[in-house]
């Protein structure tokens, strides 16, 4: 990284690509390079200003006058990505989230709970039918649990599921660059982008599962039909990926650090704690962004009018200003809920609470299977540009009980 450091309040600038090979192999490392360097940075190669410590992200995510969803690094339209609600202000955005968060009342919430234990029991129970077990906990573990209950949530049909994660993937690549890898995922996500378009609709969505709730707003005269099926898209685009990256982000914190495994099965009560962490350890989503709608300052420095921001979550998740001892994972530290790898402010993850009760179902199935944990190979870092997570992790699951 070299730097071009010029007139004070001035934005450092940085030739640091976040989309190399190397820096997707580890971004963990090459973003906190460039958080060291510097709170904001204008990414000269992309024309884009990225925001890398946990102060000024809070900053920008909470002042949403200054800093506007309406477009943002890397935006052009694509069909993987809905423009609803990540793509608007209020007053449109705040219509939308309120008939979306309907989805997510507590009586959903209470009926979903107890059906993503009920399968994530069985699952583990399943897998852990002998002493020891070895397996990859990405395939076998978090991308069948999510297949399974996140699309009966929404209502899919059986058929075609397992080409959503090729969509979900192509999804996380297209607030991206231009370049090879974008248009590899995009060509890969075609089949399943044509079976994700087929499912939205009310003919299929319209019949169960939270297709059904948006489609009667649609009746209503709440939602308009195509406002309808792009909500549903969203939901498939934003709560797939990511969910199989907080589980399967689970398995590998853990069997890297047994001691918190130990903890852990002393303290199932520390549970939500360890879901915390390890979204703060391993945060699915590397960065969204935002532009500046004004000229706006933050820690000092002018961002211009128009600057498309990236918005670096996984960098900020590992800032020492904010977090003692950031790469430790550490399910007992002081300030676990201060993370923000589902952002802040009004754009705020609308699926925090199923993703927190996914994971939790499956965390809490393993507590009662599993006694160690341990990995039998190294992990594969997917080859993601805006999400963060691994295509495989193989893992040996040991119990002393069966
Ligand atoms: C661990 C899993 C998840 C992570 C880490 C995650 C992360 C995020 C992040 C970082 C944002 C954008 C925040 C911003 O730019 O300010 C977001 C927004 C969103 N997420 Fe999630 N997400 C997860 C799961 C889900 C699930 C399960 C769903 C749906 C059921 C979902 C639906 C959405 C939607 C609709 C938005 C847009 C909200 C808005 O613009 O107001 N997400 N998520």
């Amino acid at each position: 990284m070299t730097s071009t450091d010029s007139a004070p309040s001035a934005v450092p600038t940085s030739d640091y690509d976040p989309f190399t090979t190397e820096a997707l192999a580890d971004p963990i490392r090459y973003d906190g390079e460039l958080r060291e360097y510097a709170s904001v940075v204008h990414l000269t190669k992309y024309d884009v200003y990225a925001v890398t410590r946990q102060d000024q992200l809070r900053q920008v995510g909470r002042d949403r006058k200054k800093f506007s969803n309406k477009s943002r690094a890397f935006a052009d339209l694509s069909p993987y990505k809905p423009t609803l609600m990540l793509f608007q202000d209020p007053p449109e955005h705040t219509a939308i989230k309120k008939l979306a968060l309907e989805l997510f009342s507590k009586e959903n919430l209470q009926a979903l709970d107890a059906a993503f234990r009920d399968e994530a029991e069985q699952l583990i129970a399943g897998v852990m039918t002998d002493g020891a077990v070895e397996l990859d906990a990405v395939d076998a573990i978090g991308t069948k649990f999510i297949t399974k209950v996140f699309l009966d949530a929404l209502g899919a049909p059986e058929e075609g599921r397992e080409l959503l994660k090729h969509f979900a993937d192509a999804a996380l690549n297209s607030t991206a660059p231009k370049n090879d890898l974008y248009y590899r995922k995009h060509a890969i996500g075609a089949p399943a982008l044509e079976w994700v378009e087929e499912n939205t609709k009310r003919e299929t969505a319209g019949q169960q599962g939270w297709g059904k709730q948006v489609y009667t707003m649609v009746d209503e005269g709440r939602l308009s039909e195509e406002d309808g099926q792009q909500l549903v898209k969203l939901v498939f685009a934003a709560g797939f990926d990511t969910t199989v990256g907080s589980i399967s982000n689970s398995i590998r914190a853990f069997a890297d650090n047994p001691d918190q495994w130990a903890l852990l099965k002393e303290n199932p009560d520390l549970v939500d704690n360890a879901i915390e962490e390890v979204l703060r350890y391993y945060p699915p989503v590397r960065y969204t962004g935002r532009v500046a709608a004004v000229e706006s300052e933050v820690d000092g420095y002018v961002i211009p009018e128009g600057a498309q921001m990236m918005t670096m979550w996984l960098s900020g998740s590992r800032d020492p200003r904010f977090w003692e001892n950031p790469d430790a994972f550490d399910i007992r530290r002081e300030n676990i809920s201060g993370h923000m790898s589902f952002g802040v402010g009004i754009h705020a993850c609308l699926g925090q609470h199923i993703a927190r009760m996914e994971t939790r179902a499956v965390l809490t199935a393993l507590l009662s299977h599993v006694d160690s944990m341990q990995l039998t190979g190294e992990p594969e870092v997917s080859d993601n540009m805006q999400g963060f997570g691994f295509t495989k992790i193989p893992v040996r699951f040991l119990s002393k009980r069966s």
